[in-house]
Order: C-alpha cells, then structure tokens, then sequence
C-alpha cells in the first residue's frame, strides 16, 4: 500500500522509513518510463516550487526545475544576490512568507542549521538540496543508478573514498536503509562525523548490513560492486584546497585502484568532478563510469520526491 508523504520534509534519509526510501526508488522507477515514453505526467499542475541557493550548482537547480515544468508546474530560482539568505532578512521571515507562494522549498545551503530553520517555519515541505552536513537527494538518485545497473541494492560493497562530507553523510544513512554494505576509507581527521556513523550503524544492524570507516583505500576498494568518490574540497571549504590535495591524494581513483574491485564495478561521483585530483580522466571517462546516467537520475528521483511530497 502507498504511504502518504504528503506535506513531509526531505531533510534527511535518516528521517525516512526504508520503506519510505523503496516508495521513492519505485516511483523515481515508474516516473523515468513514462518519461521516455513521452508520457505526461501533470502531477503537480499549477504547483510551484521555491529554490534557495546559497551555492552554485549545476544538477539540482536545472534537475528540479525541470522536474517541475515536467510534472506540470513551475519552479523560481532564488539565487544568493536575490533573496540573501541570513544577510536582509530572518530565516524564519523568508520561510513564512514564501510559504504563502509556493507549495515547497527546495533549498542550498551552506549551514544546515538553515535548512531546518526554514523548515521548523514553513508551512510547506522543504527539500534539502545540500547542506553543508547532508545532500539526500543526491543519494537517493544514486540509488537509484545502483538499482537500474546491479538488479538489487543489498548485498553489494560499496567503497567510499575521499572526505567524510555531506555526500559521504548521506550514502551512509542512505545505504544501510536498503541493505547495503559501505566502507569509507578517508584520511585521518577527515572521517565521517562520529554521531551520523553510529545511526548508520544502528540501521546497519536492523538491516543485516556492515558500515566500516577506514584509512586504507585500497582495503576499501577490494572487491567492492561500486566505487564512489566527490570533490576533497567541497563548496565552502576552498581555503583548505592545497592542503586537502596533499592530504587526500592516496585516495584518488585511478586504473590501479579500480583494479582491486569486482570485474563488474560502478564507479559512481556525484560531480561535480576535479579531474585529475580525486578522479582520473582514465576512469571517469572508462567503461566503468556511470556518473551521466548518475546525474541523469537526481532529475527522475528528484521528480518522484516531488510528486510524494508536494
Ligand atoms: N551533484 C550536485 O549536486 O551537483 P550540483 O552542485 O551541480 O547541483
Ligand atoms: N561535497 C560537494 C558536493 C557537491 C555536489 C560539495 O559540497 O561541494
């Protein structure tokens, strides 16, 4: 039976009920078909989403814009120089007064304590489209990938290298909610948040599912079904950029590492990449690669999100 997410925020995939996460897949699923088979989907006729964005952003702006002239509505991009969150006016303000607009709030940020200001005063569901802790709806599209290319998603080792950040949060609640294995290998002191990996492992146990956090990237990536990475420095952090390249560059993805892995690997990356640093042009250009399709799915995921919540 369906369950009814109307009106519910997409803060975290913590906050989901796996079964919540299955419905998403499922209609991101059913959504994608009828889109390719030019199929109209006015689901959210007339309904409009707001999108906030303190940070640049290529996928998740053109994605849930699309997603919604697609199902029939409209979005309106609020870029940092429109609205500027946190600098003209109270968070709390800007989320009661959008509500009375739009029918959800799609939002960017860099502290992610806005993202649940915004929340806690709107009366519209609100879709966190990247905080600087989390970035859901990315996971949820690469589930999605991982569904479409491997036929299932338990019973598979994912490997994430690189930083403990927003993404690497993420894929963590996101993974053990469908009974998958993940092992993070990242450098010293760039590890995971520790209270995010112990709800991880929580779930993991619920779900008969292993989450690891390592520093060995070769350890990770042994025998792995997928392969994920992201950027060392992400957006916010780009004073730490020459540090985090040295730091990180045991952990880049090349041929010699992909190696280590099944024959059948996913290399997955959310983009955008730095080529050359956490990823090569070999393997993310290599028979190997999916992150087009990857990217590609945020739009259906994204619409399926919509659809159930708006
Ligand atoms: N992966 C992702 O969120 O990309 P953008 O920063 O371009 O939105
Ligand atoms: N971790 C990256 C993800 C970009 C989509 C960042 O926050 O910049």
């Amino acid at each position: 039976m369906a369950i009814n997410m109307k009106g519910k925020n997409l803060i975290s995939i913590n906050d989901l009920s796996k079964e919540e996460v299955a419905q998403i897949l499922e209609t991101a699923e059913i959504m994608k078909l009828r889109h390719y088979s030019h199929e109209e989907q006015p689901l959210l006729k007339g309904k409009v989403l707001g999108m906030i964005f303190q940070k640049p952003s290529l996928r998740t702006r053109v994605s849930f814009e699309a997603g919604m002239i697609q199902l029939g509505g409209a979005a309106i991009y609020l870029g940092p120089e429109d609205i500027k969150l946190g600098q003209r006016e109270a968070t709390k303000d800007i989320a009661q007064v959008l509500s009375r607009y739009v029918d959800g709030i799609m939002a960017r940020t860099f502290s992610h304590e806005i993202i649940l200001e915004l929340a806690n005063y709107s009366s519209v569901p609100v879709i966190n489209g990247l905080s600087d802790l989390l970035h859901p709806c990315q996971i949820l599209g690469d589930l999605l990938t991982i569904k479409e290319k491997k036929g299932r998603l338990s019973n598979l080792k994912l490997a994430y290298l690189g930083d403990g950040n927003n993404v690497a949060h993420s894929l963590l609640f996101g993974v053990v909610k469908v009974g998958m294995d993940i092992v993070l290998a990242t450098p010293s002191n760039y590890e995971p948040k520790s209270e995010i990996v112990e709800q991880a492992k929580k779930d993991a146990k619920k779900m008969g599912s292993r989450v690891e956090i390592i520093h060995n990237p070769l350890e990770a990536a042994d025998k792995a079904d997928i392969i994920y990475t992201d950027v060392w420095t992400s957006m916010g952090f780009e004073k730490e950029r020459d540090i985090r390249k040295n730091v990180f560059r045991p952990y880049q993805i090349n041929q010699d590492l992909v190696n280590r892995a099944k024959d059948d690997v996913l290399i997955l990356h959310c983009l955008p990449a730095h080529r050359g640093e956490e990823i090569t042009d070999e393997v993310i250009d290599g028979p190997h690669s999916v992150v087009i399709d990857q990217a590609e799915n945020r739009l259906h995921a994204q619409k399926a999100i919509l659809a159930l919540l708006l």
